[in-house]
């Protein structure tokens, strides 16, 4: 039964709850890209400095795991819009290039003990490669993103959404 209160104030909408609601932060694809790459640096720096085969064998499952959901959202959303908005018709086809480079690399450590010098060097070399490409990624791609009529924060919200599935899988 609707409590006097309630049935007093049948147009003006309820006060919400004094305790504020999570704050709305949506960040922006560019952000988000961004901030990816700058933790996949610091895992592969982590690398470097690591010694014993278990803390390796933890980096390399983060490192494959951060770059497959990244590499994802990139291909899958990121650039169709960037290339329908630009027209893109070089930065993109090159990038696919570069991501599938890295993916060769992943499938080569991925579930793989860390043995000695070999694995260090496909790691070493996955790291660079992964340099080169977030390089031209930030330096090329990015400033003509931000510059043109893409919608990133929208665009950011559908990559959000994204990796939220990916990550529970
Ligand atoms: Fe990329
Ligand atoms: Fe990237």
């Amino acid at each position: 039964m609707p409590t006097a209160a309630q049935s007093a104030t049948p147009t003006r909408a309820r006060k919400p709850a004094a305790k504020p609601t999570r704050a709305p932060r949506q960040q922006d694809a560019v952000a988000m890209l961004r901030e990816d790459h700058k933790k996949v640096a610091a895992l592969f720096d982590e690398y470097e400095k690591a010694r014993s085969a278990n803390v390796k064998r933890r980096l390399v499952e983060s490192i494959c795991a951060e770059l497959t959901v990244h590499t994802t959202l990139e291909e899958d959303i990121f650039y169709p819009a960037f290339k329908a908005a630009l027209k893109d018709k070089e930065l993109v086809p090159e990038a696919k290039v570069e991501h599938q480079s890295v993916k060769d690399l992943i499938a080569q450590v991925r579930g793989r003990e860390p043995d000695g010098e070999d694995f260090d060097a496909k790691v070493k070399v996955m790291g660079e490669f992964v340099k080169h490409h977030v390089k031209e990624e930030q330096n090329e791609m990015f400033p003509k993103a931000t510059k043109s009529k893409l919608d990133l924060v929208e665009l950011g919200r559908q990559m959000a959404e994204r990796k939220q599935q990916l990550m529970a899988q």
